[in-house]
């Protein structure tokens, strides 16, 4: 397969949407600022890695992310992963995709949880395989069927690529769905590739179960400064897995695909993952207040709009209850300025064609949702008319 032999799906619309005013859809959390990191890590009495990124060189930084970076990412895991488990990738995108490239070849079967990120099953088919997708569903609150999963197994399945926290629905999987999916993987022999980009958004950090990676020899796990620290800009995602030997067949992938880091970028993140508590702290309360005005705004409007309250990320899927598409409704959005991911963007199936996805881990979301109400108010009377008539 070509690289751009399927479309890509969020391709036009993003590119004509660059300055859109209210971006509705945003998954990451709040733009982090470099002045404001400086100030944290100062805060926090860091002043070598003030002098680290004074100091550092512009050459290449270490393949597979400096051991100091490693190291740091390691913290986030339990006491089975060190820096050893971790390599760096230039974001989760590039992790996600020459993982499959490095991983799977033509001929083999990897099964793909859907609705998901692009990347996830494109990166798949990229590498020569036949995919089968497992769709969850609202009727089942967006929870994995591991009996769909064992049916989709073939003889030359080799990979399992999901992503949980759910993007869009911002469903969480539960601890024993995560147990039964490895007992599963262990059995049949298959790789889990779990993004877990949203990880430590939970919105009750009760409900935080291990990364995939921890629980199993099986798994690989894949995580961003993008989506928690709202910090893209280092550009630096990286992959982890307790199988040191599919670490060094992504480190021998990265020579032909991803070997130059930034340093800045690194020691941006380091200072970024310490500050962590401060960082996570202040994106989780622009959550939890986007999340009540929304909760208010669609207990009100349930007669046009179902909402189930993300457990855990930045997205939301909500489901319209008016007489148009979901993709009709966004594209009347778009008139007004107002951005929501379609359902076309998930290539979803018809049962999900009246699903959009929304955001609401910006600072911006409450005047999104503000300017989204007045276009609502404006089309009910006539969305009551086409009813009746
Ligand atoms: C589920 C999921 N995985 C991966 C990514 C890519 O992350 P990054 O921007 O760090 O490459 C995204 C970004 O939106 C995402 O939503």
């Amino acid at each position: 397969m070509h690289l751009l032999e399927n479309s890509i799906r969020s391709e036009e619309l993003l590119a004509k949407t660059i300055n859109i005013k209210h971006r509705f859809y945003a998954s990451s959390s709040e733009p982090l600022k470099l002045k404001d990191l400086l100030a944290i890590t100062e805060r926090n009495g860091d002043h070598q890695l003030i002098q680290a990124y004074h100091d550092h060189t512009l050459g290449y930084a270490d393949n597979g992310g400096s051991l100091d970076l490693r190291q740091e990412i390691a913290l986030l895991y339990g006491a089975n992963i060190s820096a050893d488990n971790i390599i760096v990738f230039p974001g989760a995108q590039t992790g996600m995709t020459l993982c499959a490239q490095a991983l799977l070849k033509s001929g083999d079967h990897a099964i793909i949880i859907t609705p998901s990120y692009q990347s996830l099953e494109e990166g798949a088919k990229l590498a020569g395989c036949e995919i089968s997708r497992v769709n969850l569903s609202p009727d089942d609150d967006w929870q994995l069927n591991i009996d769909a999963v064992e049916a989709a197994i073939k003889s030359n399945t080799q990979y399992i690529a999901l992503n949980d926290p759910h993007n869009p629905s911002g469903a969480l999987m539960s601890y024993e769905t995560k147990l039964a999916l490895i007992k599963l993987a262990e059995k049949h022999d298959i790789l889990i590739f779990s993004d877990e980009v949203y990880r430590l958004l939970e919105i009750d950090p009760k409900d935080r179960s291990p990364s995939m990676a921890e629980l199993s020899t099986k798994a690989i796990a894949l995580s961003t400064l993008s989506k928690p620290w709202g910090a893209g800009g280092t550009g630096i995602g990286w992959v982890v897995c307790q199988d040191k030997s599919i670490c060094r067949k992504l480190l021998k992938a990265q020579h032909i695909y991803a070997v130059c880091f930034s340093r800045a970028g690194e020691i941006q993140a380091m200072m970024a993952l310490r500050g962590s508590d401060t960082i996570i702290g202040k994106n989780m309360q622009i959550i939890d207040d986007n999340l009540k005005l929304l909760e208010d705004y669609f207990d009100v409007n349930n007669d046009l709009f179902q909402w189930v309250t993300p457990r855990a990320g930045g997205t939301g899927f909500v489901k319209f209850k008016g007489p148009v598409t979901a993709n009709e409704l966004a594209e009347k959005l778009l008139e007004q300025e107002i951005l929501v991911f379609p359902p076309s963007i998930f290539d979803c199936d018809e049962n999900l064609s009246q699903y959009f996805r929304i955001g609401f881990s910006r600072a911006t979301m409450p005047a999104a949702l503000d300017a989204f109400k007045l276009f609502i108010d404006t089309q009910r009377p006539l969305w009551k008319k086409q009813r009746v008539g």
